[in-house]
């Protein structure tokens, strides 16, 4: 060990970020000056957006917005402390309460994010003899679960049920409890989990089972209530794990299951009590967004309509969607540096969008991830396609056959999607 070594260091010598600016192809951080929800404005110009997760549309609804200006008359701003002190208001227990009705769920816990539901909730309930059975793809904040955890974590391949079958069979003996954890909807590549082989499983080694929601709630199911009730089940997920910060609009997060678990998290998990509460205007948003997913289908209609034209859309352009069933539709690039470059080209386009690079996902595997929305306009769509057909063909990701041919192997092999 050399006790010399200046700690920043690391900071000096990491130029990984800095030589993608340096190219001008930086993808991140783009700041919005304004937005309409299905469009942004940025460096003062107008753009399609395609990299949300406003799945609903919901953050620019008339009677969302005056939900929350209304909580910020009544309640203020912020909370100030942490719902176990002084921030518990009784707008967290009503939401609480309709998103336990809404899901068919004994009882439910506000987070103050989607980020540290995951992490409190999965590393209060794994003790030190625990296991976690963690999907290869699951998002960052189950991760970071499984990380906080003292209990161990074993991972199988991305929504492989031979895979999840063959490592409880080798490791369930060897463990007290167990949790399978998964994206019920994958973020990245839109697949979706194959929740009712899982389950099967899970229950044959005596497995609970934890969902996370975050991208299948507003979006399966058929008013919206997510995984679960896609595959028309219910009482089957133990725990069902969901964000605010996609279809309602918000910020915050929760899971859902019976009342004792619950109980348990409330009065275990750290990122829960010693964190500040959602804020007022984020609580109402969500509960009118509620009401709204209730009393208007035609949002949940148009967010499929649009899905469904991307989806034909992009693949009869050619392009390698993984097949995403949902409306997070992938575009297979490969390259890293081609994966921003398109960005780019996309963004001066006028159309805004975000590249999935490694560690996301694996070396030679970027995605485009493009998503879309309720509100989208089939103007803005159309608008869309068209680009991407140029831009497709120009950066050769389209429209030469060997190219796609080596894309469709990439899917095949890292993500374990056969492209129909
Ligand atoms: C699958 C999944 N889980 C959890 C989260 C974290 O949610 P939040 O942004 O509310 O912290 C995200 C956010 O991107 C997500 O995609």
């Amino acid at each position: 060990m050399n006790s010399t070594t200046d700690l920043f260091d690391k900071c000096l010598a990491f130029d990984d970020a800095k030589r993608v600016q340096a190219a001008g192809v930086y993808p991140f951080f783009r700041p919005i000056e304004a937005s309409s929800g299905s469009s942004v404005v940025t460096h003062g110009k107008k753009r399609v957006m395609i990299g949300s997760n406003n799945y609903l549309g919901l953050t620019h609804h008339p009677r969302v917005q005056a939900a929350a200006k209304k909580a910020i008359d009544t309640l203020g701003t912020g909370c100030t402390g942490s719902r176990f002190l002084n921030g518990n208001l009784v707008l967290h227990e009503q939401l609480e309460e309709r998103l336990s009705h809404f899901l068919g769920k004994e009882a439910c816990l506000v987070f103050s994010t989607g980020f540290l539901s995951n992490q409190g909730a999965i590393s209060s309930l794994i003790g030190r003899n625990d296991v976690i059975y963690s999907d290869r793809e699951n998002h960052a904040s189950i991760i970071e679960g499984t990380r906080v955890s003292i209990g161990d974590t074993v991972k199988f391949k991305h929504n492989n049920m031979e895979d999840l079958e063959r490592v409880m069979a080798h490791t369930r003996h060897k463990y007290e409890g167990a949790l399978l954890v998964a994206d019920g909807v994958f973020s990245m590549s839109g697949d979706i989990f194959h929740l009712p082989q899982a389950i099967e499983i899970a229950r044959k080694y005596n497995c609970r089972i934890y969902v996370d929601d975050a991208h299948s709630l507003g979006v399966l199911g058929p008013k919206g209530q997510g995984t679960e009730t896609h595959f028309k089940l219910s009482q089957s997920v133990d725990i069902v794990m969901g964000t605010f910060s996609k279809s309602f609009a918000s910020i915050g997060g929760f899971i859902a299951g019976s009342a004792d678990v619950v109980h348990y998290i409330k009065h275990k998990a750290r990122p829960f009590m010693f964190s500040a509460a959602m804020p007022p205007a984020a609580a109402a948003t969500v509960l009118e967004c509620i009401n709204v997913v209730e009393e208007e289908p035609e949002h949940l209609e148009n967010l499929w309509r649009n899905a469904r034209k991307m989806s034909k859309g992009l693949k009869s352009l050619g392009y390698n969607t993984l097949d995403s069933q949902t409306p997070i539709i992938p575009l297979l690039v490969g390259d890293d540096f081609l994966a921003f470059s398109f960005t780019q080209k996309l963004y001066e386009m006028g159309v805004f969008a975000t590249p999935v690079v490694r560690p996301a996902v694996p070396e030679g595997c970027a995605l485009i991830r493009t998503s879309y929305m309720a509100s989208h306009t089939d103007e803005d769509l159309d608008y869309v396609l068209d680009v991407l057909d140029k831009l497709g063909r120009e950066f050769e990701i389209i429209g030469n056959k060997e190219r796609e041919e080596q894309l469709a192997i990439l899917a095949e092999t890292h993500f374990g999607h056969t492209v129909a």
